[in-house]
């Protein structure tokens, strides 16, 4: 079993940079199965979830050559073969095997999808886009299969009775190669859709509207390989300068796109947090004196569900009391006993998350439940008098490049310990 292991209440100082985005790779890799030739990603961060992704792709028959941040793939060998279903349900993303292929080969078997346990997290927005595109969708045990009817999708006006970030994309990966036009309606606009829309029209693919809430996809015959740089992950810059907030003398996070962050940022404002904003950097100061605010999570450009758990340590240095609803995954708790043990006046109350501060955290044995919540858990043991000793660390490793090392470079005395 490995562990986290965190001597805290030093204050960090210094550099880290921002890798690429797991929300956008975790679809990136998938979509590339979509070419006809090569594709080349850049900026590819160092996490699990890639690990295995790139591992179903060879099973597929794609080859792959991944070095450093870069990572070649070639899909122009890959079949439709049924995936096995302890590959796939290691990571939620794993659905978007089910847009790529079906695009590509007018089928699909795949296993039903896993990643973090935040309550349920249903498909069925994604299926019923694929059926509107003429896909007949049946269950083998725990796989499902995906057929389009008359061999090829085609397009189709799609209207989202939620806003969804993994059906949207989804639906452009289907509809990419569909015969006509497909219009998706009530579309999630989360930055990683850009970033999506972008590799797949450098493909050949002919995508408008990304990032707003009307996507329109002409679908084309072929795609063609490309080169693609993986925009910056903005969840990892916002835990970064969270927990800069909390613990920092001084920490400058490189390689953040501002416009990605305004509304977190905002929030950090209004708690009196004091940072400078440069080109493609944040410098967060030393604080004092924060103000708890209250924070509601919403589709963006609102405040991230994401990074409501990564910033809750953050909140609890600040004086009086507040409240977080998530309004996307109420479930989204886990942290709060957690942090509870470590000795914050953090409860659900009524649905709600609900904390008063400032508090002073003692080291504890703790538990990441999910990614975001071990986030939380490592600048908790940061802050924390003592030490912290993080269990179930796999979950952090999924969407966190390098976060030990990062961290050791700000000066923190963390080490990952294999029992
Ligand atoms: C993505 C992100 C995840 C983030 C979430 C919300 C990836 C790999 N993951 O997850 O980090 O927390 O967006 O920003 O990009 N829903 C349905 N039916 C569906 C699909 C979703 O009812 O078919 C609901 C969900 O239960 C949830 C809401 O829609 O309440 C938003 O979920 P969605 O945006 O789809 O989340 P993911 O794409 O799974």
């Amino acid at each position: 079993m490995r562990k986290i292991i965190i001597n805290g209440g030093k204050r960090l100082s210094g550099e880290v940079a921002v890798s690429g985005a797991k929300n956008s790779v975790v679809a990136l890799i998938p979509a590339i199965i979509l070419a006809g030739d090569k594709v080349t990603l850049d900026g590819v961060p160092a996490i699990s979830d890639v690990d295995s992704l790139v591992e179903i792709m060879e099973i597929m028959g794609a080859e792959v050559d991944y070095q450093g941040e870069t990572l070649v793939i070639d899909p122009s060998q890959v079949q439709s073969i049924p995936m096995p279903y302890g590959k796939i349900n290691s990571l939620r993303a794993s659905y978007y095997f089910y847009g790529s292929l079906l695009g590509r080969f007018g089928k699909a078997t795949v296993g039903l999808p896993g990643g973090c346990d935040l309550g349920p997290r249903p498909i069925d927005l994604h299926l019923k886009a694929f059926e509107a595109m003429g896909a007949e969708v049946s269950f083998e045990g725990e796989n499902m299969h995906l057929e389009a009817k008359d061999g090829r999708l085609h397009g189709a006006h799609i209207y989202m009775d939620t806003v969804s970030v993994g059906a949207t994309i989804n639906t452009m990966l289907a509809a990419t190669r569909a015969d006509g036009k497909t219009v998706i309606e009530n579309a999630a606009r989360e930055p990683e859709i850009i970033d999506i829309a972008t590799l797949l029209n450098n493909m050949g693919a002919h995508i408008r509207g990304a990032g707003t809430d009307i996507i329109t996809i002409e679908g084309v015959d072929t795609l063609h390989g490309t080169n693609h740089q993986v925009i910056p992950d903005r969840i990892e810059a916002g835990t970064y300068i969270a927990l800069a907030a909390a613990i920092g003398d001084g920490v400058k996070v490189t390689n953040v796109l501002y416009e990605h962050l305004e509304s977190f940022i905002a929030k950090l404002e209004e708690m009196g947090v004091r940072m400078t904003v440069e080109e493609d950097a944040i410098f967060v100061e030393k604080q004092e004196n924060l103000k708890a605010v209250n924070i509601k999570t919403s589709p963006y450009p609102g405040f991230a569900t994401d990074l409501q758990q990564p910033m809750t340590p953050l909140l609890l240095t600040a004086n009086g009391r507040g409240t977080i609803i998530d309004t996307i995954y109420e479930k989204r708790v886990n942290h709060v006993p957690e942090m509870a043990r470590m000795g914050a006046d953090i409860s659900i109350v009524g649905g709600q998350i609900v904390y008063h501060g400032p508090n002073h955290l003692t080291g504890a044995q703790v538990k990441a439940t999910d990614l975001r919540a071990g986030a939380a858990l490592v600048t908790a043991g940061l802050m924390a008098e003592g030490k912290t000793e993080i269990r179930n660390i796999e979950f952090i490793l999924r969407g966190y490049a390098n976060i030990i090392e990062k961290l050791q470079d700000l000066g923190a005395d963390i080490s990952l310990i294999e029992e």
